[in-house]
């Protein structure tokens, strides 16, 4: 569904990504792990036409660089950014409204909310509330709602589990599986390593701009290098 092949990405002069190679295969969850600062969020934008690239990205066999960030939407892509991005004085339903706007999911509005609140009940509740009275993990929720309401092919989630209590982080790893079950791809960057590849069908692990490692999700769990490639990181960072 999502080709990438030899992506470098640029900051001005600084080269954040150097050569980098993904495939993510239509209905399954790919995920992408790294220390924090080893490009992860470039990737994610570099898909969403927000930074400077080299190289090829692929969308359903069309170039993405060729096409400009505000019409990548139209094709099927969401991508929920880090830090969430919601409209602080709209409220919840309202914020949920404007990730509807796109052509081909405005006539599903209605089912899509209803699907959206179906995911997240707790959202219902607080449909009338302004964003910047929820909770982090309701926030993040409004979030990938909004993601949902534009019937997305793929969906691309930055670090949505983080600054999340525990309890928060399962429910979210739950919505994500009822999200590919429904049929829509899954592009996850993730700090929290263990909950990533046990979610995820196929994961590539990035340090410094480069691909180090890639394999299914269950192989990368019991590599050796994967853990080597964390050294750096606490070991309640992997759980
Ligand atoms: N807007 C920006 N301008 C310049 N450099 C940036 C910008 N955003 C990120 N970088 C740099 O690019 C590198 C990768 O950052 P990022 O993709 O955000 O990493 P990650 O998401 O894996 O933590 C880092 O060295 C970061 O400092
Ligand atoms: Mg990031």
């Amino acid at each position: 569904m999502l080709f990438i092949a030899d992506l470098c990405a640029f900051y001005g002069e600084f080269q954040a990504l150097f050569g980098v190679n993904i495939t993510v295969k239509q209905g399954e969850v790919t995920s992408i792990v790294g220390p924090n600062g080893a490009g992860k969020s470039t990737l994610l934008r570099a898909v969403s036409g927000l930074v400077r690239t080299e190289g090829r990205i692929e969308f359903e066999g069309q170039n993405l660089r060729k096409i400009p960030a505000h019409r990548i939407v139209d094709l099927g892509l969401a991508h929920v950014p880090e830090g969430r991005g919601l409209f602080p004085y709209l409220t919840v339903r309202e914020n949920l409204e404007l990730g509807s706007h796109v052509p081909r999911a405005r006539p599903f509005r209605a089912k899509n909310m209803e699907w959206v609140y179906h995911l997240f009940p707790r959202l219902l509740e607080r449909e009338r509330q302004l964003a910047h009275t929820l909770s982090g993990g309701e926030q993040q929720m409004v979030a990938i709602g909004r993601g949902l309401m534009s019937r997305p092919k793929l969906l691309i989630l930055d670090e949505p589990s983080i600054g999340l209590a525990p309890k928060m982080v399962s429910v979210l790893f739950n919505v994500i599986e009822e999200i590919r079950r429904e049929g829509v791809t899954v592009l996850l960057v993730e700090q929290n390593v263990h909950r990533a590849l046990m979610a995820s069908e196929s994961a590539y692990v990035i340090e410094n701009g480069a691909m180090v490692l890639s394999g299914s999700g269950s192989e990368l769990l019991q590599s050796p290098q994967l853990q080597e490639a964390f050294l750096g990181l606490a070991q309640d960072e992997m759980r």
